[in-house]
């Protein structure tokens, strides 16, 4: 198993990966309304590969909470992480995980992270927590319990997530 930027997997190749482990209605879900039309951060996500064969990605992007008090907190939106359904509980989510956050933490991008996901999975393997996201608002619907964050700067106040482009243009037309 090789761990490789995921710049460097062909983006159609990428997409079906998605589709394998989430299904092409994946589209519609508020983790991509969240993020909008921003474009993955290069150095956070990653592929990873086994004979030369796409089992698996991980993508971040760049996010913000708009919060009520008028200013912009950053995060770092962490997932998806897809993991060809053949080749999934094998340990390949985990690793990409790790990878991904080891290079948050050398950027200090782990300073705040963002995820909406299984907690029985982020929780118990990378510690991400709702202690304080209840005052979030989405622009969809989301479990209060699959909103996750960790980090020292993860800002416990209310307001807006969305992608870092499309917060700056509310908050330029407020
Ligand atoms: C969720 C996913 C990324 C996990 O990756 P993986 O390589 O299959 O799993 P790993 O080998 O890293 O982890 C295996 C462990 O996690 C547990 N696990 C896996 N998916 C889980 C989930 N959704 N909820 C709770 N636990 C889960 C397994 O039971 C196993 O635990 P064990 O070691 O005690 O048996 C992968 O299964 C996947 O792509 N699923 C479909 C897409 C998805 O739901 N992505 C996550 C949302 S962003």
């Amino acid at each position: 198993m090789q761990h490789i930027p995921l710049a460097q997997i062909d983006p159609a190749e990428v997409e079906r990966l998605l589709d394998r482990a989430f299904g092409p209605d994946r589209h519609t879900r508020t983790a991509y309304k969240v993020r909008g039309t921003a474009l993955a951060l290069p150095d956070l996500s990653f592929a990873a590969v086994a004979d030369r064969v796409l089992v698996g990605t991980v993508q971040c992007w760049p996010v913000a909470l708009l919060g009520d008090d008028g200013a912009a907190y950053p995060l770092v939106m962490v997932g998806p992480v897809a993991v060809d359904p053949a080749h999934q509980r094998g340990g390949i989510g985990r690793a990409l995980m790790t990878r991904a956050l080891t290079a948050a933490g050398l950027s200090g991008a782990d300073r705040a992270l963002a995820l909406i996901g299984d907690p029985e999975y982020y929780g118990r393997f990378f510690g991400f927590t709702t202690d304080r996201t209840a005052r979030w608002r989405l622009p969809g619907p989301v479990e209060p319990r699959r909103l996750l964050a960790r980090g020292p700067a993860v800002p416990d106040i209310p307001g807006m997530l969305g992608s870092r482009p499309a917060l700056d243009a509310r908050a330029a037309a407020a």
